[in-house]
């Protein structure tokens, strides 16, 4: 069977644990991508992963380059180019440059892998990936962004910390955008069927959703660089379900226009992903006060897609 091919563009630190992870699945050949001078560096990224293979017991082909004819037809891309928060920043922040360069790979990527589907982690996620979009010139379906999956097992992870129990046994929705005003689900989440709120109190369940929509400005304090093993997971979960066409339903970046009443852009909302990217995107029942905070989260992302295309030229 023909291997799959993942290319990564950006090889810093959530580009060289996509690596890592995809790596370690066996999900097909890599390459990992970065700008011409760094090549050596990520040359020799490349080579040290790729000597993991005995001992992880993997088989890969590992390229680390600086030019995107190595990237030829590759099956899937994920986009991690671009700068990361320090501390004292917002994602928000990071809108001019990164415009800049996930419009200019989104150009690349398109041209050498005309029938890739697109996995956009660059942040501030929601414009950067309406970004590659507008840039690939690739239907919607096959662009799509990586929040939610970070977004949901940060959520999930603190549940299962305030009840003791595994990770595995949680189930969740989170939906919006990627910032401190995403919308995670409480009424959607249960922990092996039974609904969250009847083991964790209403004011626990208030701080860890909090804690949850903050998590990436709690690492970004500690770490002094954005968060890189967890995003980097969510995103090769996505690629495996594409990779797989494994039809798994995953909280992604997708492209909304009827759907939630959205009208054109990419916010994060539950999506069947398989190998033609998103196949479909679930719309749940929402309350009054659920359908609030989502319509407050998706002005944000608008208003950021709106400075974003203010810089795509
Ligand atoms: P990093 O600084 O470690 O790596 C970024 C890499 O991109 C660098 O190696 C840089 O040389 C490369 N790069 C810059 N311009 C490029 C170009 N034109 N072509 C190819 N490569 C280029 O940053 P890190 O921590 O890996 O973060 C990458 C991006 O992912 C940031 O924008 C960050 O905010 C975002 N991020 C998104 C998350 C999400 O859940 N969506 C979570 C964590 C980070
Ligand atoms: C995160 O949530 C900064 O988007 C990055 O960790």
């Amino acid at each position: 069977m023909k291997r799959a091919k993942i290319t990564i563009v950006g090889a810093g630190n959530v580009g060289a644990s996509c690596a890592v992870w995809a790596a370690s699945k066996e999900l097909g050949d890599i390459v990992l991508l970065d700008i011409p001078d760094f090549a050596d560096k990520t040359k020799g990224k490349a080579l040290d992963l790729a000597q993991c293979g005995p001992i992880e017991r993997f088989d890969a082909n590992i390229v680390g380059t600086g030019d995107y004819a190595d990237t030829a037809d590759s099956d899937v891309v994920i986009v991690t180019a671009g700068l990361p928060r320090k501390p004292g920043m917002s994602r928000d922040d990071l809108v001019a440059t990164n415009v800049k360069i996930v419009g200019s790979v989104s150009e690349q990527v398109a041209k050498h892998s005309p029938n890739a589907v697109l996995i956009v982690v660059s942040n501030p996620l929601d414009a950067m990936v309406y970004t590659a979009w507008k840039k690939s010139g690739f239907p919607p379906h096959r662009v799509v962004g990586q929040a939610g999956c970070l977004d949901i097992a940060r959520y999930r992870t603190f549940i299962a910390m305030e009840l003791k129990c595994s990770v595995e046994d949680i189930t969740a929705l989170l939906m919006g955008g990627h910032g401190d005003d995403m919308v995670p689900l409480p009424r959607y989440t249960s922990v092996s069927g039974i609904p969250v709120t009847q083991l964790i109190s209403k004011d626990r369940l208030t701080a860890i959703i909090d804690r949850a929509k903050m998590g990436g400005g709690e690492l970004v304090k500690l770490m002094g660089t954005s968060a890189y093993y967890a995003p980097a997971a969510g995103s090769v979960q996505m690629a495996e379900a594409i990779i797989k066409d494994k039809h798994r339903i995953l909280p992604c970046a997708a492209h909304c226009d009827k759907e939630y009443g959205v009208g054109g852009y990419y916010v994060g909302v539950p999506c069947v992903l398989g190998a033609k990217g998103v196949e479909k995107i679930i719309e749940v029942e929402l309350d009054g006060e659920e359908r609030k905070m989502l319509d407050s989260s998706v002005a944000h992302v608008k208003e950021l897609v709106a400075l974003a295309e203010t810089f795509l030229g």
